[in-house]
């Protein structure tokens, strides 16, 4: 993309942007050209628009076709966003350190001898090729890469690029219009030079010290929002990046930090900080028990983060089944419903039940009664009974309901993927569905598996020049460095 774009740019240079599509326009239809003329600047930002593909959708390429990415990403905040862009069609090339590459390849190994599930389900649909970073001849290759692709994705220690040599000023002189994309644990501060994991990140963030109940401790969640989540953020980063880069030719920086992705996420904790300065939190449950705020946003168990009651209930089979429960949420729209479902039709109309405020210092007895309904009921009787009168909840599905959930396969949410060494497995498939941008999920690249591709195919060197880097051994590991010496 980089080289077709400069040739685009200089079409532009010498043409007018805003000429050549008013007259593809005036070609196409009259309307088009009054509509494009009589907004001048729609039709200036609008100067490359092509015509609109008469391929079927899904079949004109994909929403990244032609993006080259430099993926310098491990462990997970990283590769969760080069793996979202080679979903959306960019050429990922993943680059590893010789002899051990990315960390989670040998990482809650459970199948010996093959690449772990947590490295495999991060790492779709990218190339692998392995280069010492520290090794002039790697360097070379890297020099060729930056001048090849795109986009850097990063997310070393603080500073370990620009130890590597490959400070901004010299990846942007050799190409200017690289967008060089980080994951750091935190942002300009105190903190900058942490290295950073997703549990350090959810506590930094914000998010464990509203997690959990009030008289326990601070609890950190199973969805991993700081790694996945910052990655998912920096994705969204390059994709802005990339599209500002075609009005200005020029790449630029692109940072998340772990803690501002956190934070990013627990934003309604933030919110209700503020609130506690204007009176209690009326929508947690210890405001209905009596139980006095202090001068930070507690922990709220399982209450709603929207300001609808809302708590886990047992269904059929629980305890002993440890999924066996819902989440109900009493919302002030479906009171009426809720009432006749479990019995209670008096309290459509009681002042004691009838308003939300009326019910606050009530829930624990409108939720036992509640309970008391949903105990009788597996939770899919109870979702059901509730979704034929408009009343949302929340099954608590395992992992195991999920694996073998049939409308996820459908969707290629949950996929099963094979691979050479540890045969099928099952992993998460692009969440974001896109009509003329369809993901397929291939399997995870072998350590170097795509090194010679990427020299000769993509760099361009010629066959003595591989030999030269081989030989040197600035792509191998360490034995065989030292053979090659
Ligand atoms: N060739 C040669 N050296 C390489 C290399 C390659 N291909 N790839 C990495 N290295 C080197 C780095 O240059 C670095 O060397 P240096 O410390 O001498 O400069 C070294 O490997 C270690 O890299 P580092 O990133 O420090 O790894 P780590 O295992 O010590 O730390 C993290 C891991 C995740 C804690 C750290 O990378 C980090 O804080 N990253 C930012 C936040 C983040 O993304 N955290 C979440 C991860 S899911």
């Amino acid at each position: 993309m980089a080289k077709k774009k400069l040739k685009k740019a200089a079409k532009a240079k010498s043409k007018p942007a805003a000429k050549k599509p008013a007259r593809k326009a005036a070609k196409a239809s009259k309307p088009a050209v009054k509509k494009a003329s009589a907004k001048p600047a729609a039709k200036k930002a609008n100067g490359n628009t092509p015509r609109p593909s008469s391929k079927p959708y899904g079949m004109d390429g994909k929403a990244l076709t032609g993006v080259r990415i430099l993926d310098f990403t491990h462990v997970q905040s990283g590769p969760t966003c080069t793996q979202l862009l080679a979903w959306f069609g960019a050429d990922v090339i993943k680059v590893e350190r010789p002899g051990v590459g990315d960390i989670t390849r040998g990482q809650l190994v459970d199948v010996k001898g093959a690449d772990s599930l947590y490295f495999t389900m991060l790492n779709h649909n990218k190339r692998s090729i392995t280069i010492d970073s520290k090794h002039p001849q790697g360097m070379r290759v890297l020099n060729a890469l930056i001048k090849s692709c795109d986009v850097l994705v990063e997310n070393f220690a603080p500073g370990a690029l620009d130890r590597m040599g490959l400070t901004w000023d010299y990846i942007h002189k050799l190409n200017p219009r690289m967008i060089v994309a980080s994951v750091k644990g935190f942002g300009p501060g105190p903190y900058e030079d942490c290295k950073v994991y997703e549990n350090v990140a959810q506590c930094a963030g914000g998010s464990a010290s509203t997690t959990g109940f009030r008289d326990g401790p601070p609890l950190v969640t199973g969805a991993q929002i700081g790694d996945s989540g910052t990655g998912l953020h920096l994705a969204l980063g390059i994709v802005s990046a990339l599209y500002q880069r075609i009005r200005t030719g020029r790449g630029q920086k692109v940072l998340c930090a772990m803690q501002d992705g956190v934070l990013n996420l627990a934003r309604v904790k933030l919110r209700d900080q503020q609130r506690l300065k204007h009176g209690p939190l009326t929508e947690y449950s210890q405001y209905g028990e009596g139980i006095p705020f202090g001068d930070a946003t507690p922990r709220a168990g399982n209450d709603s983060g929207g300001g609808q009651p809302g708590r886990i209930l047992k269904c059929k089979g629980a305890p002993e089944d440890p999924n066996a429960y819902i989440y109900f949420i009493t919302q002030a729209p479906v009171w009426g419903p809720i009432c006749d479902l479990i019995g209670e039709p008096t309290w459509k109309t009681d002042p004691e039940f009838a308003t939300p405020r009326a019910r606050l210092p009530k829930l624990n007895q409108i939720f036992a009664r509640i309970e008391a309904w949903t105990m009788t009921m597996t939770k899919f009787d109870v979702m059901n009974a509730c979704n034929a009168v408009d009343i949302p909840v929340g099954p608590i599905l395992s992992m195991k309901e999920i694996a073998e959930e049939k409308s996820l396969r459908d969707t290629g949410t949950v996929v099963e993927v094979d691979h050479p060494v540890r045969g099928k497995y099952l992993s998460v498939g692009n969440p974001i569905k896109m009509s003329d941008s369809i993901s397929e999920v291939t399997r995870s690249p072998l350590l170097g598996e795509h090194t010679d591709e990427i020299l000769t195919k993509v760099l361009g060197f010629k066959a003595n020049e591989v030999a030269e880097i081989k030989n040197s051994g600035a792509l191998s590991a360490p034995e065989k460095k030292e053979k090659a010496a």
